[in-house]
């Protein structure tokens, strides 16, 4: 991945480092990794054409035609490296309690061992690129920083397009600035002479975290989340630990606002697992029955919420990038984000067509030919008869925000914005209705916690299965999953009682079915109306009715001009049946017994309402 630089080089760090913290493990991991150079980046985009031109020349990276696709690349991975890897992600703290249940664990000591013969090594033959990145606004009182240091180009680019990447970083960090270290290898080294692959990366995979020392440690995969650790690793699960222990939060939540016909805005935060459609919202232009609504991106992926000197809850975007699933995307889905893909993209695991230009399923009618992301030929004759797919199913664009035409003025504002509402959502096929309101806060932590959703191909493994997935959190959760219950509980008791408005917060599922097995709600752009009657409710202009969980739209709530949506298909999308709340609460009551230890008694005492009501 990396073309052979000459031995030594870089190993003089530059003038404009002044972290004696910073230089000392730059040199210990240097002397751990044995680097053939090193590489101190400064994020100038003389550097990305350079490193991009290096990616071309290694065979890595495919330059897309100039004029359909400008300043642009494909990467297509090795088969076996195309997902997070839950199932070899760690959280380990000293105490294996602290992790919970719902992580993998192995004790500090342990793990270190296990890592240190892996480490001692795996960079031969390579450069080590340090890469140096601001989460956040640089400087902001809610951004961190963190340094990188990977074996991979094809990282540094991304890294780059995804965060505040260089030299600015190091003026923001000085002499005694504290940084989060992240080391990553695609454990691949070099002999002398050795040719290379298109994709290094190892059979063996560990993703460590060590929340108490707040390092990262990525081992054998160079692709996501495994490898880009400003992302998944360092802005949500070293940074949950960071904010439960300094009072705020790390959220797989999108950040958008949303402006009325009469110019007012409002912030929303909003919490989806992994591809299911948190880019499409975070972008959705409303429909044309809805003139004078706009929303604008803050992020699409995580926010960090601090709660600021009045009281309210202030969200920036740790990232500056968005790093989003393909497949599916296409102008009728998401047009702001088709757009923001005419340049300056760098694709993964996507078709590569014969004019040069890039395919993947669902993205126009598709080509007679192209090179699927396996670098075999793909036709639609093939796909019927085989089921091949031109895109691998979690192939990726990295783009930057400002490529996004609808980007909020806002998006990299310091201060960050206030949020007005919580949105929790789910990918359900049934039972869970299209949209509710928590009446309280109590009841609001008890929707997020126990969420369901089917899994999607965004992390290896079996794909359609409902599993619970707290606050679209359960891969990304850094300590206990129930101590993080507990510190929204305090969060917000503690905003409360000092005078403050709490967010609303609401519960949506977009993805019901009906009995032949198709989406009822049109999603998309239409849900618009829904967030609009999120709004209403915010401004205490909607009444809604009141259901067992909490508070529902009645169906003349919802703007429905320019939709033909019957009261009968609002009623499949709604509908609340009892029967399988009875099913659903069992669910709850298991992830409960999974999670008992520290549980807040709050959440049980949620659901025996619930069920009395239910009952009743
Ligand atoms: C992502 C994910 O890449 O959630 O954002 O998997
Ligand atoms: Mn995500």
């Amino acid at each position: 991945m990396n073309a052979p630089a000459p031995q030594g080089t870089g190993l003089t760090p530059p003038s404009f480092v002044k972290n004696p913290k910073l230089l000392a493990w730059v040199a210990d991991m240097v002397a751990l990794c044995k680097p053939a150079a090193v590489h101190w980046c400064d994020g100038s985009d003389a550097e990305y054409h350079m490193l991009c031109q290096r990616l071309v020349d290694a065979g890595t990276f495919k330059q897309l035609n100039p004029i359909k696709r400008p300043n642009s690349f494909l990467a297509c991975s090795d088969p076996s490296d195309v997902a997070r890897v839950e199932d070899r992600t760690y959280i380990c703290s000293e105490h294996k309690e602290n992790a919970g249940p719902t992580n993998n664990w192995m004790a500090p000591a342990e793990m270190r061992q296990t890592l240190q013969p892996l480490f001692d090594g795996c960079m031969a033959g390579r450069t080590m690129y340090v890469v140096p990145f601001s989460m956040g606004p640089l400087g902001s009182p809610i951004a961190h920083i963190g340094i990188e240091l990977s074996d991979s180009a094809y990282v540094a680019v991304n890294m780059k397009i995804m965060t505040r990447m260089g030299q600015a970083v190091y003026e923001v960090l000085g002499t005694d600035g504290e940084f989060v270290p992240c080391v990553h290898s695609v454990g691949a080294p070099l002999q002398a002479g050795q040719k290379d692959v298109r994709w290094p990366c190892n059979s063996t995979k560990y993703i460590v975290h060590y929340p108490e020392t707040r390092e990262i440690w990525s081992y054998g995969s160079g692709y996501g989340g495994n490898a880009l650790l400003g992302k998944k690793c360092f802005a949500l699960r070293i940074a949950s630990n960071m904010g439960r222990d300094q009072g705020w939060l790390a959220e797989h939540m999108l950040i958008l606002g949303v402006t009325n016909p009469e110019g007012q805005k409002f912030h929303v935060a909003a919490a989806f697992p992994s591809a299911c459609g948190k880019t499409n919202f975070a972008m959705l232009i409303p429909p044309a029955g809805m003139p004078g609504w706009k929303v604008t991106t803050i992020g699409d992926d995580i926010a960090w919420i601090k709660p600021s000197a009045d009281g309210r809850l202030r969200a920036i975007n740790p990232e500056a990038g968005y790093f989003g699933v393909a497949p599916g995307t296409n102008t009728l889905t998401n047009p702001n984000c088709m757009a923001s893909l005419d340049r300056d993209v760098i694709f993964t695991n996507v078709g590569l067509t014969d004019d040069g230009d890039v395919w993947w399923e669902g993205m126009s009618e598709a080509p007679a030919h192209c090179i699927d992301w396996q670098g075999k030929d793909w036709t639609p004759a093939i796909a019927k008869e085989t089921g091949a797919k031109a895109a691998h199913p979690n192939a990726r664009f990295t783009v930057a925000a400002t490529n996004n035409p609808a980007l909020d003025s806002a998006w990299d504002d310091p201060e960050g914005v206030a949020i007005d509402a919580f949105i929790f959502g789910g990918r359900r096929s049934t039972t869970v209705p299209l949209v509710t309101q928590a009446r309280n806060w109590v009841e609001g932590v008890y929707m997020a916690a126990t969420m369901g959703s089917e899994t999607t191909a965004a992390a290896a493994g079996q794909q359609g299965v409902v599993r619970r997935d707290p606050f679209a959190m359960l891969p990304f959760m850094g300590y206990h999953m129930s101590d993080y219950f507990q510190h929204w509980l305090q969060l917000g008791h503690k905003l409360q009682s000092g005078g403050a408005k709490l967010p609303a917060i609401f519960c949506v599922n977009w993805f019901r079915k009906d009995e032949a097995g198709r989406f009822v709600w049109p999603g998309y752009g239409e849900n618009m109306r829904v967030l609009k009657w999120m709004i209403d409710r915010v401004q205490g202009k909607a009444t809604g009715s009141e259901n067992v969980f909490g508070v529902s739209p009645q169906f003349d709530e919802l703007n429905w001009a320019g939709l033909d949506f019957t009261p009968a298909q609002f009623h499949t999308v709604t509908h609340v049946d009892k029967a399988a709340w009875v099913q659903e609460l069992k669910l709850h009551e298991e992830l409960f017994e999974q999670l008992a230890h520290h549980l807040p008694p709050e959440l049980p005492a949620t659901q025996r309402a619930i069920a009395q009501r239910l009952e009743a």
